[in-house]
């Protein structure tokens, strides 16, 4: 059976959504490997269950993660601590000059969820340029292989 990546991402101005879709697009040249990319607000409980990791895209705002991605997180932290869930995890962050308040946060609440952290974070300053969205590529690409050689 195909191994399963989750990709969900938040995005108000597109470019968490530009690198998230080139970790996809990195992502698919697994062919062993299931994809679902959502939006943080339309992914759910079932959503995690059905993966095997994931990899969360968000901008940094005010030093935290956008809210939309807390809200996915806060949404569903019952539902997979039921069912003790501890999912491989990547992170991408797109800031505009900082992002690492929004690293720091995530990197708390994955040690509570818990999520199992398998990559560097992508922190990718301003807009994303090429050589980024091949970095975001090469996240995607990542987990994928990882996946498919049993990693996690
Ligand atoms: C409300 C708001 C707060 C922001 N706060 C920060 C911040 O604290 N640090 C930072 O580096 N960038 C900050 N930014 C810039 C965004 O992180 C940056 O523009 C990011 O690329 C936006 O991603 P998006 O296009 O996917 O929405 C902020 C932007 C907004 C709209």
């Amino acid at each position: 059976m195909k191994k399963k990546l989750l990709v969900v991402h938040h995005s108000q101005s597109g470019s968490t959504e530009r690198l998230a879709h080139a970790a996809v697009a990195g992502a698919r040249e697994e062919d062993a490997v299931e994809l679902r990319w959502l939006r943080a607000a339309e992914a759910g409980a079932a959503d995690l269950a059905w993966c095997d990791a994931l990899l969360l895209a968000t901008p940094e705002n005010f030093g935290f993660m956008s809210g939309g991605m807390k809200e996915f997180l806060d949404r569903t932290f019952y539902a997979a601590s039921a069912q003790q869930l501890n999912r491989a995890c990547a992170l991408i962050i797109s800031a505009g000059n900082d992002g690492s308040g929004a690293v720091r946060q995530l990197h708390r609440i994955l040690q509570g969820y818990p999520m199992r952290e398998v990559a560097e974070p992508l922190v990718v300053r301003g807009e994303p340029r090429p050589a980024d969205l091949e970095r975001a590529a090469d996240t995607g690409r990542a987990l994928a292989a990882g996946l498919e050689l049993g990693i996690f």
